[in-house]
């Protein structure tokens, strides 16, 4: 990554140049995610808890990128702030050129029907819709006509190997159906990104196994995918993995670094 932080500002250790938050200059095409020094704390009742300390990632159009890290060092409020859910307190966030951290609430709402599809823990589909319903629905928000919606939700099932099941309520699915369903509804907008945020920390490791062969599927296919896992061997599927602790990131290596030293057994070439 050294050469590329380079064009952006950014150093590879973590270390800033003089860019302040008003002052970083827009990223090159390429860059699908840059974020600069981003910082989001909690107030909770006068004690501060500082979730993100001053995090700077760029990630390219077509990475497959893990987030790993202890629990409570940040992951998760660092992808609801990528996923625009949630808006920084400093820093900058940049997502396809566009400066989302200086967004009003509406503005982010429609980047994020438009470039965001995520993949939750615990699924979050609708019990009493169908699968294919499931799957409409963030079209139904778009505006998208009955006709297109039901074309477009079916591709997108088709694409995770559920064209078989589209009329199956959430009930009658496994819990790997279910999440598959839930990357289907991901997809149907055809987001910029795809965001997972340990989609396979409430499945058993073999469906676990078929979920992540779905993203590396899926990646391989062009989608950048950003995931959090707490599984060496789930971020092993990755193409580069990004360790965050108290807030700011740790290290940040190409996947082979990262199987070298932590020592992963099966993974992939
Ligand atoms: N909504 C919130 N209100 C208060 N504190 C929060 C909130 N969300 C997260 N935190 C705190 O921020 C820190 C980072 O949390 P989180 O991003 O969920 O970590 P992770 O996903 O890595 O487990 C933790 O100390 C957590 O308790
Ligand atoms: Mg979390």
């Amino acid at each position: 990554m050294s050469t590329t932080h380079d064009d952006i500002g950014l150093s590879t250790t973590g270390e800033r140049r003089a860019v302040t938050a008003t002052s970083g200059a827009a990223p090159t095409q390429d860059w699908v995610i840059v974020t600069r020094q981003l910082k989001r704390q909690y107030d909770m009742g006068g004690e501060i808890v500082r979730a993100l300390r001053g995090v700077d990632l760029a990630i390219r159009r077509n990475e497959y990128v893990a987030i790993m890290g202890p629990s409570g060092s940040g992951k998760s409020t660092l992808m609801n702030l990528i996923g625009c859910l949630d808006t920084p307190n400093e820093g900058e966030y940049w997502l396809n050129g566009m400066l989302v951290s200086e967004m009003s609430d509406d503005q982010l709402a429609r980047v994020r029907n438009k470039e965001i599809g995520f993949v939750f823990q615990t699924f979050n589909l609708l019990p009493r819709a169908t699968a294919l319903q499931n799957v409409e629905l963030p079209l139904v928000y778009a505006g998208i006509s009955a006709d297109e919606r039901k074309k477009r939700a079916m591709e997108a099932l088709e694409r995770v190997q559920l064209g078989q099941r589209v009329h199956h309520r959430p009930n009658e699915l496994s819990g790997g159906q279910r999440q598959r369903v839930a990357i289907a509804r991901a997809l149907v907008n055809r987001p910029s990104i795809l965001l997972a945020d340990e989609p396979t920390g409430n499945l058993d490791s073999q469906t676990s196994e078929e979920i992540m062969k779905v993203f590396e599927e899926l990646a391989t296919h062009g989608q950048t995918v950003v995931m959090v896992t707490h599984e060496p061997d789930i971020a092993a599927h990755a193409k580069r993995v990004v360790v965050l602790r108290d807030g700011v990131i740790a290290s940040d290596e190409r996947r082979d670094q990262f199987i070298e030293r932590v020592g992963v057994g099966h993974a992939a070439p």
